[in-house]
């Protein structure tokens, strides 16, 4: 019963989300941004996932201190870097979030030209429809990133295409993750594909992550060389591949000092943390698409 609820500070009721296991884990990433927008020199601003925050009946405060919500921030920034350098060269292409969440990229990054899709499954889309509509430039696609109907909307709309699926298919088994990666090269050539790899350490040591180990859902894709998915398919190759200590300098002039500091210190005493988790970018092939 709606009020039942605690009140949002607008005084409306809040809204229990009803999500499944790994759909959940949209909601690290919405906290993260929304408590960085709370911080008085925060490294992004996201006043709709503050929004978006209150007005959900969630426990949040699980993830308070985790040190990961840090960690969800860089990876955003990084992701924003790499389309914005994406929409720089093409301002009217077409950038797709598969597995989007509650994700705001298109509120930081829109050109004005820009054609985009936000992909994720029926219960996060009938959600994400509370907060955001779609219009002649911005639509949401109720599908699984692992569905080839996706690739048919994509194709209607004007390349060349940037794909960005960030905290998502680390969630799928292997032959999924590789069957997404043969569809993308038949059925979208040209485009690149940005997601970011755990290692075998990283996913032996999940049930002691500071937020992993307070949701259900847990990583399954082990993948210790970013390298490897280059052998799925001819036209793959690795475009760039990053970790937290080697971020570009458009990402680290973002980020306040002390997380700086703190991240070359990391990546001097615990190498192995720092290497397991790395963000990468694809190319599928020729580009004129
Ligand atoms: C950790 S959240 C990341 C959300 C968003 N990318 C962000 O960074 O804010 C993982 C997301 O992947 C989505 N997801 C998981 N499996 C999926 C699938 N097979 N197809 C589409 N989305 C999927 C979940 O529903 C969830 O929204």
């Amino acid at each position: 019963m709606p009020d039942t609820h605690p009140a949002s500070p607008s005084g409306a009721p809040k809204h229990v989300p009803e999500l499944g296991e790994i759909q959940e884990t949209l909601l690290i990433p919405l906290y993260a941004r929304a408590l960085e927008t709370r911080k008085r020199h925060g490294m992004l601003s996201d006043p709709k996932a503050v929004e978006m925050v209150e007005s959900l009946d969630y426990d949040f405060s699980r993830f308070d201190g985790a040190r990961s919500l840090v960690g969800s921030n860089l990876r955003t920034l990084l992701f924003d870097h790499w389309v914005r350098a994406f929409l720089q060269e093409h301002p009217g292409g077409t950038v797709v979030e598969l597995g989007t969440g509650l994700n705001t990229r298109f509120e930081r990054l829109d050109t004005g030209h820009v054609h985009w899709f936000d992909l994720d499954l029926p219960d996060v889309t009938a959600l994400r429809r509370r907060y955001f509509t779609d219009t002649d430039r911005r639509r949401t696609l109720a599908l699984s990133v692992t569905d080839p109907a996706w690739t048919d909307a994509v194709r209607e709309s004007p390349g060349p295409y940037f794909l960005a699926a960030e905290a998502v298919l680390i969630y799928l088994p292997e032959d999924q993750v590789r069957d997404v990666f043969r569809m993308i090269a038949a059925r979208l050539p040209g485009a690149r594909l940005a997601l970011e790899t755990a290692s075998s350490h990283m996913i032996d040591g999940q049930d002691r992550h500071d937020v992993l180990s307070k949701v259900a859902a847990r990583m399954v894709w082990r993948c210790d060389d970013p390298a490897a998915p280059a052998a799925w398919h001819p036209s793959v190759t690795l475009e760039d591949t990053r970790t937290f200590a080697r971020l570009p300098a458009e990402v680290r002039r973002a980020v306040p000092q002390p997380t700086r500091a703190l991240l070359s210190l990391l990546a001097r005493v615990r190498r192995a943390d720092i290497e397991a988790y790395r963000f990468n970018v694809y190319g599928f092939g020729d580009r004129t698409g």
